[in-house]
């Protein structure tokens, strides 16, 4: 009997249907087993499920951008009913905001411009768990893009990770930019960096959308 159904769907990606957007799990012998099919010469249940998408926003700090860009995506897809097929994190190129293992939450500055658009106040958007955390080797197989807010990150995802191009991209890339998201721990313009953000999101979704992804 099969424990890990995740696992499993992945080791049988061949039997994707539409895009990679679904994956088929075959459970041996379920007791609720509806639809059976030989397979082997074993009875197994055939359940199609839908793959989540696995976002990891990537900044510096992961204080400031990238958390903002994981829960400013999260409301989006929230809105358009789509909480359930993604899975949204963060993580930091440095150790900076960690201290002794544990990670800063949201900076102040972003907490209140993510209030100020209504982020936080629902289920899925309440940030105030968000701790930062590096990014780590692993995370290249584990999320399907690794999005980076400015050059430089794109250069440690790199370094972190040992992948270069593949699943890694910038965010405004996706809205056909090819520019940074400026830093506001620098600037002090989280308007602006939210601003920017959502742009590069809603361009992101818009080309999953495209893509069928989604
Ligand atoms: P972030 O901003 O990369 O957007 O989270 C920064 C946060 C902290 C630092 C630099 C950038 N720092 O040097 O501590």
């Amino acid at each position: 009997m099969l424990k890990n159904t995740e696992e499993y769907g992945l080791v049988i990606y061949n039997f994707c249907r539409q895009n990679m957007s679904e994956y088929a799990v075959f459970i041996e012998n379920s007791p609720s087993c509806k639809k059976t099919q030989k397979h082997k010469s074993r009875k197994i249940e055939v359940q199609y499920m839908q793959r989540k998408i696995k976002v990891l926003f990537i900044c510096l700090g992961n204080i400031c951008r990238s958390p903002m860009a994981e829960f400013i995506l999260k409301d989006l897809v929230a809105r358009r009913g789509l909480t359930d097929r993604f899975e949204i994190a963060s993580a930091a190129t440095s150790t900076e905001e960690i201290w002794k293992g544990i990670g800063n939450p949201i900076y102040p500055p972003a907490q209140t411009e993510l209030k100020k658009h209504g982020i936080g106040n629902t289920p899925e958007t309440d940030f105030r768990d968000k701790r930062a955390r590096q990014l780590t080797k692993s995370d290249y197989e584990i999320y399907d893009y690794l999005i980076g807010m400015d050059e430089s990150n794109i250069r440690g995802i790199e370094r972190i990770t040992g992948h270069r191009g593949g699943k890694i991209s910038m965010l405004l890339s996706f809205a056909g930019e090819q520019v940074a998201i400026s830093d506001p721990w620098y600037s002090g313009r989280f308007d602006k960096t939210y601003a920017d953000v959502t742009r590069g999101c809603e361009a992101f979704l818009e080309y999953l959308i495209e893509q069928g992804e989604v």
